[in-house]
């Protein structure tokens, strides 16, 4: 029989088990969010015994704590208001009203087929379902400030006037947007804002602790890692994200190293990686920044067809479509369909706006 290279690899030194420091993690405890846990519960416990709630905005710099709160006080809520519903959505992977209204359906076992449907019909199943079946739904729209994107925040509108018990829990990094809204949406919608501030570095250190003692072996892990690790993430905006990641990584330079525990020499290493790739972020986003430079020198004698403009660049048309979609996002371009008379297919025409 072939060998599996997986059962060749020399067991780990130092983890007993590693994906506890993976992102997808869910931890049982959120050290330093305990008043943040407290404030979305009694935001959330009228609409548990039947009444109306406000709904909630969460915001706060990334790596925060925001979805793994607002996660675990969900599943919490979930047994305790038995007649409620949650539907969970991330509006990064559904960014218009349709999709996250047919995955809230979904998410309710209502089947809406991907495709065919106008917005208008799966709003009206959706809404229908719960009146039909006397739901009432927290709906949660994490990542929400891409719904304003493409201006399809409009949902907020619908739900704002709904007749049927629904509350949103908004999640987002940038407040700002919400501040758009319209106000008679936002005092009918009565949003209740809570605040995750980024961790300072000895929250970062609870966190951390709790974490490496569940993720390595007894004796592979120090304080002093945990202190290293914290300083690094508390210079880089207070991000538990970045903390667990840097300690993840000690540990696998401390296992490439067959080593039995984990050293300050595996955190340099760790951080010199991270570094590295921050670095090569930055690279990306400037050449990102080069294009969208000269697809607006392009447009500065007037309005040009998009066919036209990418040709004119001589940029891969999926590069171009990107930044022309960055573009358009942060509001200095526009890109207008245009119908094109005596042909099937449809222009777009961009402008500096
Ligand atoms: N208080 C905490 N205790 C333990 N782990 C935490 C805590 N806060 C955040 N984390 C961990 O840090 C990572 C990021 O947390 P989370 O995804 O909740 O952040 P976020 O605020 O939603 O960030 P973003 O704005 O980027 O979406 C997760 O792996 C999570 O488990
Ligand atoms: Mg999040």
């Amino acid at each position: 029989m072939a060998i599996n290279v997986f059962d060749e690899l020399p067991p780990s030194g130092v983890f007993v088990n590693e994906s506890v420091l993976s992102p997808e993690f869910l931890p049982d405890v959120l050290p330093g969010r305990e008043k943040q846990i407290e404030q979305l519960a009694m935001a959330l416990r009228p609409f548990a015994v039947g009444r109306k709630g406000a709904s909630v905005l969460i915001f706060g710099p990334p790596g925060t704590g925001k979805t793994s709160s607002a996660k675990s006080v969900l599943t919490q809520f979930k047994d305790f208001a038995q007649k409620a519903q949650v539907a969970y959505i991330n509006c990064w992977q559904h960014y218009t009203q349709q999709s996250v209204l047919a995955e809230a359906c979904r998410l309710m076992g209502l089947a809406v087929p991907r495709r065919g449907l106008a917005t208008d019909e799966v709003r009206s199943d959706f809404f229908n379902h719960l009146q039909k079946h006397g739901i009432q739904l927290v709906l949660v729209l994490d990542e929400a400030d891409r719904l304003f994107h493409k201006k399809e925040e409009a949902l907020l509108y619908d739900i704002s006037r709904a007749t049927v018990p629904i509350m949103v829990v908004a999640i987002t990094n940038t407040p700002d947007v919400f501040q758009r809204l319209d106000p008679r949406v936002k005092s009918s919608l009565s949003l209740q804002a809570i605040d995750f501030p980024k961790y300072n570095p000895l929250e970062l250190k609870t966190i951390l602790r709790e974490r490496a003692g569940k993720a390595f072996r007894k004796s592979a892990w120090s304080e002093d890692v945990v202190g290293l690790c914290a300083a690094y993430a508390a210079k880089a905006g207070g991000d538990a994200r970045v903390a667990l990641d840097v300690l993840w990584k000690s540990g696998r330079q401390a296992d490439r190293r067959g080593a039995l525990m984990v050293q300050e020499q595996d955190v340099r290493a760790a951080m010199a990686e991270q570094d590295q790739l921050n670095a090569s972020v930055a690279k990306r986003q400037a050449g990102a920044n080069d294009i969208e430079q000269s697809i607006l020198a392009a447009l500065d004698g007037g309005p040009k067809y998009s066919s036209d403009l990418q040709k004119e660049l001589d940029v891969p048309e999926r590069t171009f479509r990107r930044h022309l979609e960055q573009l358009a996002q942060k509001r200095v371009v526009s890109v207008e369909d245009e119908q094109n008379v005596g042909s099937a297919g449809k222009r777009r025409l961009v402008k500096k706006v």
